[in-house]
C-alpha cells in the first residue's frame, strides 16, 4: 500500500495503480476523457492533469503511477486553469448541436464545460466543418465534428475485438475519426464504441432520437439472449406520450447497455444482446387468457380448463411438456413441481443453439438459463426426447411453456408430428405458432417483466429484475403454475413472492443451497457457494 496526501487528505491506496485509478477507487472524481478501465492507457486528452509536489510540471494522472509519500493537488488554481485550457481547445471547433444530440444528459463534454468552460468562445475564425450523421456500420452513426479524439473507440477495436476498423485520418485540427474504405464497423460488438464515446460522436442507430436520456428509467438485470448472461442496464422510456394517448407512459425498452461484472462480461455486451429487446416487440403478445386459442376467456375459467386437460393427460400417461431454456429458475422449479405432482409427465427443455462460441462473450447456446434447466430438470431432459415420444404416440397432450424473449424461439411442432398431438396447452408471453392450435393459452410475463434468477454456462447464479409491468393479464410463470396447481389439486409450497420460490430452489437444488435474494446480490455468485456464504 502507498500513503499519499490528496488535497490535504491522507489516503492509503494500492501500489501499482496510476494516480487516477487510485483516486477513482476511493471515490475521488478527477475529470477524464481518454482513460477507460477496460482499455490501455493513451494519455492523450490531458483532462486528468493534477499537480504533484516536487514534479516540475503538471502530471497526467491516468499515466503516472502512485508513489508512497506523494502530495497531490487535484483542485488548485494551477490545475483548474489547465482544465479550462483543455476545455477551451476542445470546444473551439465543437458544433453547437447539444439540443438535438443524443448524448445530451450523459455527455462528459457538457459536464466538464459546465465545470471548467469559459461560457464564451474567444475563437473568431470559421470552425472546421467535418461530416455529420455518417453511417459507419449497421448499428453506429458517426458525427465527426463532435469527436474529441480521445481514441477510446479506436483502442476498443484494436484491443478488445481485434478488428481495427476505426482510425484517425489527417493531421492537426483537420484530424478526423473514421473507418477505412470498404471496411465498415461491422463486428458483433460494435455498439460498445457508443458507450465508450464520452461525447455524441458515435451514436446507436437504433436509439438515436428515440427519447432523451433523462426520461429513461434504469433497471439492472441480466441478458438471456445467450448462455453467457451478461450483466446489463435496461432503459425504459418514461416519457409521457402526449401526442398519442394523453397520460400514457411509454413503457417500452429504449436501450440496453452493459453493466460491469468482472466475472462475466467485464465492460461489454454483444450487439445481439444489446438489441435483444427488439425481439420482445417483434412477435405479437398474448394479452389475455384464451380457451380455445383466439377466444378470450376469464382467467379462472381458462386455468380450470387447462388444469383439467393436464390432469387427465397425466392420469392417462400421455402428457409431455417442453419448456424454454430462458425461463427463470423460479419458473422452471414451479413447472417441475406441478408436473411431478401430476405424475408420469415427460419433460423436455428446448435447445436453442446457433452459430459458435467466440473468444470474447458470445455463446452458441442461446438458452439464457440452460444450465439452470440442467440443474432443475436434469441433463437428460431434451426436446428430442419429447419429439420421439410424440412420434411413438406416447405423448398426445403437450404443454408448451413459451420463450420469454422471442416468440419465434418457442417450441414449434414439426408438421409431420402435428397430427399426433391431440391437445396443446400453452403458457407464454407471445402468440407463438404452436399456440394457434392450443386448447388453452395462458399469458405469462416476458423476460423484462418479472424478477427471478438464471444460471450462466459457468454455473454463476444471477438476478433478473422486473423492468416494467407485464402486458395485459400476463403474470410471472410461477404464479400461473400456482393457480394451475390449485385447480388441479396439486399441493405446492405457499409462495407469495419470487423470494419464496427462490427459498424452495435453495431447499431442492443443491447448487442453490444457502442462497437468497440478498446473498446473490447485483453481481451474482457461483452456484454451490451459497451455504453460509453471504456475498454483497
Ligand atoms: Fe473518442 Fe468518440 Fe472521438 Fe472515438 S469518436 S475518438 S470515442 S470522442
Ligand atoms: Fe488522462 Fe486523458 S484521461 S490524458
Amino acid at each position: 500500500m502507498a500513503k499519499i496526501v490528496v488535497d490535504g487528505r491522507e489516503l492509503e491506496v494500492e501500489d501499482g495503480q496510476t494516480i487516477l485509478q487510485a483516486l477513482l477507487s476511493v471515490g475521488h472524481e478527477i475529470p477524464h476523457y481518454c482513460y477507460h478501465p477496460g482499455l490501455s492507457i493513451a494519455g492523450n486528452c490531458r483532462m486528468c492533469l493534477v499537480e504533484v509536489e516536487k514534479a516540475p510540471k503538471l502530471v497526467i494522472s491516468c499515466y503516472q503511477p502512485v508513489q508512497d509519500g506523494m502530495v497531490i493537488h487535484t483542485d488548485n488554481e494551477k490545475v483548474r486553469k489547465a482544465r479550462e485550457a483543455v476545455m477551451e481547445f476542445l470546444l473551439i471547433h465543437h458544433p453547437l448541436d447539444c439540443p438535438i444530440c443524443d448524448q445530451a444528459g450523459e455527455c462528459r463534454l457538457q459536464e466538464y464545460a459546465f465545470a471548467y468552460g469559459r461560457g464564451k468562445s474567444r475563437y473568431i475564425e470559421p470552425k472546421v466543418i467535418a461530416d455529420k450523421a455518417v453511417p459507419i456500420g449497421p448499428h453506429v452513426l458517426l458525427d465527426q465534428e463532435r469527436c474529441i479524439h480521445c481514441s477510446r473507440c479506436v483502442r476498443f477495436c484494436d484491443e478488445v475485438t481485434g478488428t481495427s476498423e476505426l482510425a484517425f485520418f489527417q493531421r492537426g485540427d483537420r484530424t478526423v475519426i473514421g473507418v477505412y474504405p470498404q471496411r465498415p464497423l461491422d463486428n458483433p460488438y460494435s455498439g460498445n464504441v457508443v458507450d465508450l464515446c464520452p461525447v455524441g460522436a458515435l451514436t446507436l442507430r437504433e436509439f438515436r432520437f428515440k427519447t432523451r436520456v433523462w426520461y429513461l428509467k434504469h433497471t439492472a438485470t441480466v441478458c438471456v439472449a445467450c448462455a453467457r448472461g451478461c450483466n446489463v442496464v435496461v432503459g425504459i422510456g418514461r416519457q409521457r406520450e402526449l401526442m398519442t394517448t394523453p397520460g400514457q407512459l411509454d413503457e417500452r425498452i429504449k436501450r440496453i447497455v452493459p453493466r460491469f461484472n468482472e466475472e462475466v462480461n467485464q465492460h461489454w455486451i454483444c450487439d445481439e444482446g444489446r438489441l435483444s429487446y427488439q425481439r420482445l416487440y417483434a412477435s405479437e403478445r398474448l394479452r389475455w387468457a384464451e380457451a380455445p386459442a383466439g377466444q378470450r376467456a376469464g382467467w379462472e375459467e381458462a386455468v380450470r380448463v387447462a388444469a383439467a386437460h393436464l390432469a387427465q393427460a397425466a392420469c392417462a400417461g400421455s402428457l409431455g411438456a417442453v419448456v424454454s431454456p430462458r425461463l427463470t429458475s423460479e419458473d422452471m422449479l414451479a413447472w417441475r413441481l406441478l408436473l411431478e405432482g401430476l405424475g408420469g409427465v415427460r419433460i423436455g427443455v428446448r435447445r436453442l443453439s446457433r452459430g459458435e462460441d467466440d473468444r470474447l462473450l458470445i455463446r452458441a447456446d442461446k438458452g439464457g438459463n440452460s444450465k439452470g434447466a440442467e440443474w432443475i430438470f436434469g441433463a437428460e431432459a431434451g426436446e428430442a426426447q419429447i419429439l420421439n415420444a410424440i412420434e411413438a404416440r406416447q405423448v398426445r397432450t403437450l404443454l408448451v411453456v413459451g420463450d420469454p424473449l422471442d416468440g419465434s424461439d418457442t417450441f414449434a411442432l414439426p408438421e409431420a408430428l402435428a397430427g399426433r398431438v391431440e391437445q396443446v396447452v400453452y403458457a407464454g408471453p407471445f402468440r407463438a405458432a404452436v399456440a394457434e392450435r392450443a386448447a388453452v393459452c395462458l399469458p405469462t410475463a416476458a423476460w423484462s417483466e418479472e424478477d427471478g434468477t438464471t444460471v450462466n454456462f459457468e454455473g454463476r447464479i444471477q438476478r433478473l429484475a422486473r423492468c416494467h409491468l407485464p402486458h395485459g393479464e400476463g403474470r410471472p410463470g410461477w404464479r400461473v403454475v400456482r393457480d394451475l396447481a390449485e385447480a388441479a389439486g396439486v399441493g405446492l409450497p405457499a409462495w407469495t413472492r419470487t423470494e419464496d420460490v427462490l427459498a424452495s430452489l435453495a431447499e431442492r437444488v443443491p447448487a442453490y443451497e444457502g442462497l437468497d435474494w440478498d446473498s446473490i446480490g447485483w453481481l451474482g455468485v457461483p452456484g454451490g457457494t451459497g451455504a453460509g456464504a453471504r456475498v454483497g
